[in-house]
């Protein structure tokens, strides 16, 4: 979900579409607006994305200079005109935008309604008005309080997570806003003051950027922020500057802000190795730990959601394989209610694009109180998984966009094998020579993506024309084409909805043969490895039942095209890098089915970029 608000000269309505527009990647559902208008809050939400609220508000004169905005991702509640934020009290003299979920909301609402409130929505966040009203018109009439103090009141009766902004017809020009594991950040800028929940819904406006902690307030007005502590004593909290390009926000004449981003990885790659290797040995200073205490991990567990769950994947054959540490992949979800064992010498790797996936953060907390080293793996600098975590590495990739992960899956891979680099040296695993020669060659992968960005479109979109029809189709691989197989099955469920299932090739006969009849789609990664022939063994077992095979296979390997009947050809790369190679055509490959599909490529449904929520 996202959270804009804006006091300030200007008309606050364009300013929050703006914002609500730039953040519509976290949640698409529904949007909705309140601003100040005649001496009261006008509210206008609407069921779908943030365009039709826009389309909406053109039927309105809302020249208000005060408000706030929500674009949503349903939890609680469908998404409908009704359960869009802003959500208001009974008189309709406050309200409120939320991100996260308020876990003791239905006794709350009992409770409230059993104090003559009435509901209008299902949602968990419709409690916080009506908390906010009760303390507020309190407050209002001894006089004991202003709305700030009735947030904070509010607030200490919520269990669960929030980032929200309130606003209170009784002070105008003013929006309180506090948080607890759900970002929140607030800047000046153009003649007002801005809070949003992601950066780049102000960007325009400011780079400097308070980012509030966990438990503390700020106060927007036209001319001026002001910060609290838990407390509520005036605090100068600390300001944070960004300097992004401005064009990531843009598509940069691209069709779509997922083939930008894909078209951006060799950047990324770059990027992400600069002055990684200085006089023949790995710096990873961020991470903190003295190379005594790296040789005495004896257990790795990877921790992770989603797409960089399967980056996860792809760095246990690399630790298990060069630095001979056990390595155990989890999603975070299961993890953190698990009992893993975790003693002084485990070493948690949590990777998180966002770095503020709900389950990754819990899954952090849980194996630091049991006593474990957590290494946070993420894109976003600053992120609740860099703070929460001993030592960060940073992917590089940039803010991205699309919710389908793309260039930050990337970074992901390239930082994992740096760390199991890293492992192997202090483990004794590999020698200084070994680390060098490693090195150099996943540096060349940049220049090999860039070449097969270049050369793949005309077999990557043979192969969708294959698929576009297909109701289904299977990915597989063994080893590291097995690890690369699950993202590019993911990839394309998601923004295609073409269901795809990723299996181990050698598994194929044990059941998802069954599914295989004239025409079904089989992608294989059949890239050079010690199991090539293997692959290709169950490639034929496949075709033998009327699989059409996709293969994407190395440069100069003919003899694929046998049992292939579409071959996408990748580098030659070693096989501990071929997941970077070949993971390229998948994303292509998807993106072409799905835009053959007449899909949102950047959108899809019921999806958002981060969860924040459990
Ligand atoms: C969401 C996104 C995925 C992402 C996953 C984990 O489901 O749609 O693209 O892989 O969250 O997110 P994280 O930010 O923790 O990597």
């Amino acid at each position: 979900c996202g959270i804009v608000g804006y006091t300030g000269e200007a008309s606050a309505t364009p300013i929050l579409v703006e914002g609500l527009t730039r953040m519509e990647y976290r949640g698409y559902d529904s949007a909705g607006v309140a601003v100040e208008q005649d001496g009261g809050i006008q509210v206008v939400t609407r069921k779908g994305k943030v365009a039709e609220l826009a389309h909406t508000l053109g039927h309105f004169e809302m020249t208000g200079t005060c408000g706030i905005g929500h674009t949503r991702w349903a939890t609680h509640g469908k998404p409908s005109e009704a359960n869009a934020h802003p959500h208001t009290s009974c008189a309709g003299d406050i309200a409120v935008v939320h991100n996260g979920i308020i876990e003791n909301f239905a006794e709350l609402r009992e409770d409230l309604i059993a104090r003559g409130h009435v509901f209008k929505s299902e949602t968990d966040t419709e409690v916080v008005a009506h908390l906010v009203e009760e303390a507020f018109h309190r407050m209002l009439a001894d006089g004991s309080g202003d709305l700030r103090a009735a947030v904070a009141e509010a607030t200490s009766q919520l269990v669960g997570a929030y980032g929200l902004a309130v606003m209170a017809e009784q002070e105008p020009g003013t929006i309180v806003v506090c948080r607890k594991d759900s970002p929140i950040v607030v800047g000046r800028g153009n003649g007002g003051s801005y809070v949003a929940s992601d950066i780049i819904a102000m960007i325009d406006a400011t780079r400097d950027v308070v980012v509030l902690a966990d438990g503390q307030m700020a106060r927007l007005r036209p001319d001026a922020i002001e910060y609290f502590d838990t407390d509520g004593n005036p605090i100068e909290p600390e300001v944070t500057h960004v300097d992004w390009d401005i064009d990531v926000a843009e598509k940069g004449g691209y069709p779509d802000f997922m083939l930008k981003e894909i078209h951006e990885q060799p950047r990324v790659i770059r990027d992400t190795l600069a002055g990684r290797l200085s006089a023949g040995s790995l710096v990873i200073d961020e991470l903190d730990m003295t190379a005594e205490e790296l040789n005495l991990v004896d257990r790795v567990y990877v921790i992770a959601c989603g797409t960089s769950y399967h980056a996860g994947l792809i760095a246990k054959n690399l630790i298990e394989s060069w630095a001979r540490i056990p390595c155990e992949v989890e999603v975070a979800s299961e993890f953190r209610y698990r009992n893993p064992i975790i003693t002084p010498t485990t070493l948690v790797v949590a990777v998180s694009q966002s770095g503020e996936t709900a389950d990754t953060l819990a899954a952090i907390r849980d194996a630091r109180v049991k006593g474990a080293k957590v290494f946070g793996i993420t894109n976003v600098v600053g992120s609740p998984v860099a703070r929460e975590s001993d030592g960060v590495i940073y992917t590089k990739a940039n803010k991205e966009i699309a919710v389908a992960s793309t260039k930050s899956f990337l970074g992901q891979v390239v930082s994992l094998t740096l760390l199991a680099m890293l492992l192997g040296q202090s483990q004794g695993e590999l020698t200084g020579g070994q680390v060098k020669l490693l090195f150099s060659e996943l540096a060349d992968t940049a220049e090999q993506v860039e070449r097969i960005l270049a050369e793949c479109t005309d077999s990557v979109d043979e192969a969708a024309e294959a698929m576009v029809d297909a109701a289904s189709a299977l990915f597989i691989g063994r080893g590291m084409g097995a690890a690369t197989s699950y993202e590019g099955a993911l990839k394309m469920k998601e923004i295609s909805y073409l269901h795809a299932e990723a299996y181990a090739a050698g598994e194929m006969k044990h059941g998802p043969i069954a599914l295989i009849d004239e025409g079904f789609p089989v992608v294989a990664i059949a890239t050079n490895s010690a199991v090539y022939d293997k692959v290709v063994s169950n490639l034929q077992e496949s075709r033998a039942r009327g699989a059409c095979i996709i293969a994407v296979a190395t440069e100069g390997d003919e003899d694929i095209k046998k049992h292939a009947d579409h071959v996408i050809y990748v580098p030659k790369v070693r096989d501990a890098f071929s997941p970077i190679t070949a993971s390229v055509p998948l994303q292509l490959l998807s993106r072409a089915v799905a835009v053959k599909r007449g899909c949102d490529v950047d959108q899809p449904r019921n999806l958002a970029k981060s969860v924040t929520v459990e």
